[in-house]
């Protein structure tokens, strides 16, 4: 059975996923990130939402994305969750806690293998760069299939200053930005990436997303930008996928 789970800074979200199609096989669920988002506290939800998932189920293979670098394992810097995280083996300290074999990963490259394998980027080669704007700016870079891990492309800098403390979704909220406002300091920020990668397409995700004709139309890019199909799902979709294929 392959379950994925989605940490965020707000919400923790987990579905079971039928590999074949990239299609929840349960509904999702989703549990409020403890105000105190230790990794002892995570785990507690994370082992809620598995329970209910799968009560009986002894053969899982259970993805689990973080807002943060996943290297080999650890968590090498984290920003938008209890600095508990930082520097922890988080593979082998979930696995203890859940007493499954656990794959972690990054959030936004966790979406991006689920945009291209099962949603917007479905069958196009080439170089993907899939983004997702939310709390911060999450990145994922997919060349003909195959991910770049860990990109953090959210953290160049842009006109001096990190892009994702200029041009993430919280940003736009938290500052009152009208759409065109923002539209501007994305324009800058795709601009940025485009100049030093050259992809094939960008796609964008976070749940922002869905109001996508209220700011793409208004990027000057050389690369054709489309929105993400999965939504709140690429991320466990994207995590599971993971958990078996590695
Ligand atoms: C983190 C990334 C993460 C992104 C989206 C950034 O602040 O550094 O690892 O993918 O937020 O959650």
């Amino acid at each position: 059975m392959n379950i994925g789970i989605d940490i965020g800074g707000s919400g923790i979200k987990g579905a079971l996923v039928d590999l074949t199609t990239g299609e929840f096989a349960s509904e999702r669920l989703r549990i409020a990130t403890p105000k105190d988002s230790t990794p002892e506290n995570c785990a507690d939800v994370i082992a809620r939402i598995v329970r209910k998932l799968a009560p009986h189920a002894s053969d899982l293979h259970i993805g689990i994305t973080v807002p943060a670098p996943v290297v080999h394992g650890r968590i090498p810097m984290i920003a938008n969750l209890d600095q508990g995280w930082h520097d922890l083996q988080g593979d082998e300290f979930l696995a203890d806690r859940l007493g499954h074999p656990i794959t972690l990963l990054n959030d936004a490259d966790a979406a991006g293998i689920g945009e291209v394998y099962y949603g917007a980027a479905k069958g196009t080669p080439g170089i993907i760069v899939l983004t997702t704007l939310g709390t911060g700016i999450g990145s994922a870079v997919i060349n003909n299939g195959q991910l770049l891990p860990n990109t953090e492309f959210g953290h160049i800098e842009v006109d001096g200053q990190d892009a994702e403390s200029r041009a993430s979704a919280g940003v736009r909220e938290r500052e009152n930005l009208t759409y065109p406002q923002w539209a501007k300091r994305l324009d800058r920020y795709y601009q940025a990436l485009e100049r030093t990668l050259w992809p094939d397409l960008f796609v964008v995700g976070g749940g922002v997303s869905k109001n996508h004709e209220q700011f793409l139309p208004l990027l000057h890019l050389k690369t054709p930008i489309i929105p993400a199909a999965l939504r709140n799902r690429a991320g466990i979709v994207g995590a599971a996928w993971a958990a078996v294929n590695g």
